[in-house]
């Protein structure tokens, strides 16, 4: 599905494929050394930083995995767990903004709801401007006997998502915008001021949120001012 829809977005693009898990052949360690400080410190850094680099710099990021019992690989969810301190309640890369994504995914008859829920939690928490989804149970396991009318069906998501991710992104949708207020008030409010109560210094997110001047009305998909 994946050659499908890369076929339908015809020549002249630069892709960049990465492959798991032989790209990132290794999970989480959970040592929060991206929450404390960022992801230049992960102790998987070899893996990790070409992936989230390849990303900030795609126009478009396509993220597929099959369903594997009921839900996205284990394989495409040891990624994104790599990407948390990335999430809009810590600090979200403003390129993300205005970026677009595409998640495809497919079964044998059940499940693909759950994949496009797993991943698209951290394309909206990433705070993706605009999420598209590709998706088709196949019933056979093997792709040649795949029938030519759920094959048409495929093609004509393919064709559907490659126009639509050729449109301009002014703003994010408007899921991504409230995410936004909703967490620079958690940062402000909820987090920073029971912080200084208790006495504790500001958070790295809090730093970083304020260095941004998101808390004086800059928004990350303004160009001019972000
Ligand atoms: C470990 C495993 C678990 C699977 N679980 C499901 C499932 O819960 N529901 C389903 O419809 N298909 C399930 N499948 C079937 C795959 O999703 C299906 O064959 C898919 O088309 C494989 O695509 P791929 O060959 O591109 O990875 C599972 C396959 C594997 C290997």
């Amino acid at each position: 599905m994946k050659e499908m829809f890369l076929k339908t977005l015809g020549d002249g693009h630069d892709i960049t494929e990465f492959n798991l898990p032989k790209d990132l052949p290794v999970f989480c360690t959970g040592c929060k050394a991206c929450f404390h400080q960022d992801i230049s410190i992960c102790p998987n850094k070899k893996y990790t930083i070409p992936i989230w680099d390849s990303f900030k710099n795609a126009d478009v990021i396509v993220i597929t995995s099959s369903v594997y019992v009921l839900h996205a690989s284990a394989q495409v969810k040891a990624m994104l767990d790599h990407f948390g301190s990335k999430w809009l309640a810590h600090s979200p890369d403003k390129e993300m903004f205005l970026k677009k994504a595409v998640i495809i995914t497919n079964c044998a008859g059940q499940g693909m709801k759950n994949v496009i829920k797993d991943i698209g939690a951290s394309l909206d928490f990433w705070g993706i401007a605009k999420r598209y989804s590709i998706k088709q149970a196949l019933f056979y396991t093997d792709w040649d006997k795949v029938d030519a009318k759920t094959k048409a069906k495929i093609n004509k998501q393919c064709i559907s998502v490659a126009k639509m991710i050729q449109e301009p992104v002014k703003k994010p949708r408007f899921k991504i915008r409230f995410l936004f207020n909703m967490m620079k008030l958690a940062h402000k409010k909820l987090i920073h001021d029971r912080l200084q109560k208790d006495g504790e210094p500001e958070t790295k997110d809090y730093q970083y949120w304020k260095e941004q001047g998101w808390f004086d009305g800059n928004k990350p998909w303004d160009k001019n001012k972000a």
